[in-house]
């Protein structure tokens, strides 16, 4: 598939929201972050960015990028990584599903992290799903051989029906098995809605594919 580079924003209010990003600053930064050198990892819905924020301090040598649509969650997020002074990641407040399709590069991304997307309880709403098919192509298309893909939620039904949609669609080797990590005080989980299923006492379904 041939690449795309970013756009800048059409403010034509007819346009789609789906397909371009909030403001020109993201643009920008996602551009920045797209050429680094290092392994980039993408996030799909970063939420408050809980996760991303760790995994930049703990991996300084790899580019964070967290995709969400919320635009408050993504500033807040992004005005939190300025203060701490982390420069490897970065959030952009866009629509991941189009940004994906649209602006990323065959074989770019060494990970891709889905952390508890959206369910869409109901049937006529599941196409809403982040992970759809178009998705999934996609995540495949952007990982370079040995990339990683993690998905986690807490609905059985998303994650049987997703899991099986990656094993139809894609060559990925898995899933493998991924073990509940030790939460010993509140900041030991990987995002906010981890924290907040198991502090409920739910169970989180996870699965790690790799491209190979
Ligand atoms: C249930 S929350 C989970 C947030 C975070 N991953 C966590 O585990 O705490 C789902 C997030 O995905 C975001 N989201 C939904 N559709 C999206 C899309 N198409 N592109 C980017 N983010 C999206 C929502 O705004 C929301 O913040």
């Amino acid at each position: 598939m041939q690449h795309r580079p970013p756009q800048v924003p059409d403010r034509n209010p007819q346009f789609s929201p789906r397909s371009r990003f909030c403001d020109p600053s993201d643009t920008s930064r996602f551009a920045n972050a797209l050429a680094s050198s290092l392994p980039i990892e993408l996030e799909i819905g970063s939420g408050k960015g809980l996760f991303l924020t760790q995994a930049a301090q703990k991996q300084l040598h790899h580019t964070f990028i967290g995709l969400e649509l919320a635009t408050k969650y993504a500033r807040d997020a992004q005005a939190k990584l300025e203060r701490l002074g982390i420069a490897n990641a970065c959030f952009i407040a866009c629509d991941a599903v189009a940004v994906i399709d649209r602006d990323v590069p065959d074989n770019k991304l060494a990970a891709v992290h889905v952390y508890f997307p959206d369910p869409w309880w109901k049937s006529k709403h599941k196409k809403r799903r982040v992970l759809s098919d178009e998705t999934i192509v996609n995540i495949q298309r952007t990982l370079i051989p040995g990339g990683q893909l993690h998905f986690w939620t807490d609905v059985l039904d998303y994650y049987e029906e997703a899991v099986a949609r990656i094993m139809e669609l894609t060559q990925f080797r898995g899933p493998f098995y991924v073990p509940e990590p030790v939460a010993e005080h509140t900041m030991d989980y990987r995002t906010h809605f981890e924290r907040r299923t198991r502090l409920n006492g739910l169970p989180v379904y996870r699965a790690r594919f790799e491209k190979p």
